[in-house]
């Protein structure tokens, strides 16, 4: 076959890779619809997918994968590079060479007896500057079929790339080589955890990754590239890859600004992102749910953009009432992955707000009804979805040079202690608070309740190098431009609770009344009050109105725990503790200022 490409870097590392792997066919992907629709009804016919009810949900797809397959695995993921200490403390190190001999072993032979795909895809829309050119080989049509959906795929790619450019290799094998005649499996993958590796080799940089076909671990351009690899190149470019939504907020006034958050996990960050405000007159509209890509523009501003086209999003939990604008962008063209499958060939899980079917096929593929004590979506399921399709998507969300910042916002679940909205003094003291972001686990998710997390600036499973260096970047973005320029730092917590044990703020729509003060003090308006923590809404401060909430419940939710405080400065310092020497001597002065007002 000619190759659709005259980039003869490309070229031979494709012809490498396909003596390595020994696959029985190699497919150039075009990105076209014509190749979408026939990788889909190939997985039909190979039972790895099954079509949705065309009039309930057309365009629509269901996987099941492997029971053993369903999330990312942070134990079986390696940051490769030279210095054990560049890779700190919080990244699983291997050393490069030896790692790369272990993977060739494991890749020799792998793609026998399927189709090797070679993905051609964009980080970042084609006309942008500062888009990253990816090729992700895959023995998957799964991955293949979810990265057009997540990226910017196919011939135009190539046409960019040129016979020059160049581009992140991302090599992908589910690790089940086909013998003849063998019947495929409906989810191939290695099922033995302590053989799935997901490597990152951050000296070339490039990414191989063996024995998993789920998520992260597959979509090769998501985690692995715009974030471990892409937090590498940034640092050394002078820029910021980041864990973050992007959202813009208007006011009933016209103005508008950008905004980006940082939540780990189980948060709300995609509700966030697509938010529905209660206030009247305001609006929220979406630019990403996931990741950001931060520089410092012309006119000295930060600028974000999202390097991503689609959604992988939990799917349990999402509803009209969690998030309406996400139960509308997955209304068609999406894949649905480890939901359960109704009797009309719809889809349904846990707390998608509307009744659960009398009898459904739960993510195993088995018959399931409401009272068989069974799940009937996993927890981590998800949904594949174009961005295009989410009916708040901001017109600038493919600006080309991402859209100027005004604010970031850290949070985490936070029963206790941390108020809803806290302002930092200054650039390092917003640093000092991404830097000790965390959240507390649920009896329900661990079994444990109350224990803290530390998970800094939610990048701790993304952050593709030592902790402490990272801290250390983002200290310096102030010396690369006006500090009056920098967005405001805020952080926010929905999740606080009364002493018996109440929620004490509503969530949802309602965080807008926390957005709204934070724009105001971005422009100057509102009011706050100076506390040993930071600055907080003043009394009258917050926009209440229309809300049923008492002045007690205001009170608590920003009243400043000094001893509670106390102890989360002690919790601050153990931490710092384990992020070893490289931890910034600024950190370490916001702490001990913080401990200082405290005690004063
Ligand atoms: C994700 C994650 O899938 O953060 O986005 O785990
Ligand atoms: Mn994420």
């Amino acid at each position: 076959m000619s190759e659709p490409t005259k980039n003869s870097k490309l070229v031979a590392w494709v012809h490498e890779t396909a003596t390595l792997c020994k696959p029985a066919k190699i497919h150039w992907c075009d990105g076209s619809d014509a190749e979408y629709n026939a990788l889909c009804q190939l997985m039909v016919k190979g039972g790895t997918f099954t079509p949705l009810n065309e009039k309930l949900r057309p365009g629509c797809f269901l996987a099941r994968s492997h029971a053993s397959d369903v999330a990312r695995v942070e134990d079986r993921t390696y940051i490769s590079c030279k210095n054990k200490e560049d890779a700190g403390p919080t990244n699983n190190w291997a050393d490069p060479v030896a790692m790369k001999e272990t993977m060739k072993g494991l890749f020799a032979g792998s793609m026998e007896g399927r189709t090797m795909y070679v993905i051609p895809f964009s980080m970042g829309p084609l006309d942008s500057p500062i888009a990253k050119i990816g090729i992700e080989i895959t023995d998957s049509p799964y991955v293949v079929v979810n990265m057009r959906i997540m990226t910017r795929m196919g011939q135009a790619v190539l046409d960019k790339l040129g016979a020059a450019g160049t581009f992140i290799p991302c090599l992908h094998s589910v690790g089940a080589p086909l013998k003849p005649g063998q019947k495929d499996d409906f989810w191939p993958c290695q099922p033995d955890p302590a053989k799935k590796y997901i490597v990152h080799f951050q000296d070339e940089p490039a990414i191989w990754s063996y024995g998993s076909g789920y998520g992260g671990n597959a979509l090769l351009g998501k985690k692995c590239l715009a974030l471990r690899v892409a937090s590498v190149v940034a640092r050394k470019e002078g820029w910021m890859a980041e864990h973050m939504v992007i959202l813009a907020l208007t006011s009933p006034a016209g103005k508008k600004h950008y905004v980006c958050a940082a939540f780990p996990s189980a948060c709300g960050k995609t509700n966030l992102a697509m938010m529905q405000p209660s206030l009247p007159g305001w609006s929220v509209r979406c630019l990403g749910d996931d990741i950001a890509w931060i520089r410092v523009g012309e006119d000295g501003r930060l600028y974000a953009m999202n390097p991503e086209s689609g959604f992988f999003g939990v799917a349990p939990g999402t509803s009209d009432q969690s998030n309406p604008n996400a139960m509308k962008t997955i209304t068609r063209n999406t894949i649905f992955t480890n939901v359960a499958l109704t009797p009309e060939g719809d889809i349904w899980w846990e707390d998608m707000g509307v009744p659960a079917p009398a009898k459904a096929i739960d993510w195993e593929g088995k018959e399931w009804t409401p009272d068989c004590g069974r799940k009937a979506a996993h927890a981590n399921a998800r949904f594949t979805a174009p961005a295009l399709q989410c009916p708040v998507i901001d017109p600038e969300w493919e600006s080309a040079k991402g859209v100027p910042i005004s604010a970031f916002l850290f949070g985490g679940r936070r029963p206790s202690t941390i108020p809803l909205v806290n302002e930092a003094f200054s650039w390092e003291h917003g640093v000092f608070m991404g830097s000790s972001t965390g959240s507390e686990t649920t009896a329900a998710a661990l079994g444990k309740a109350g224990v803290l997390r530390r998970d800094p600036f939610a990048m701790l499973p993304f952050c593709g190098y030592n902790m402490g260096d990272y801290f250390t970047h983002w200290l310096s973005m102030a010396g690369r431009t006006d500090r009056s320029k920098l967005p405001k730092v805020f952080f926010v917590n929905w999740f606080r609770k009364s002493p018996e044990g109440k929620w004490l703020w509503p969530g949802y729509g309602e965080n807008s009344r926390v957005l709204k003060w934070i724009c105001e003090r971005v422009e100057g308006t509102a009011k706050a009050v100076k506390t040993p923590i930071g600055n907080l809404p003043a009394e009258d401060g917050l926009d209440v109105s229309g809300l049923k909430i008492s002045k007690d419940e205001i009170k608590a939710l920003l009243s400043v725990d000094a001893e509670g405080w106390k102890n989360e400065a002690v919790d601050i310092a153990g931490y710092y503790e384990k992020l070893g020497d490289r931890l910034p001597k600024a950190l370490k002065q916001e702490l001990e200022g913080l401990k200082s007002r405290l005690n004063a």
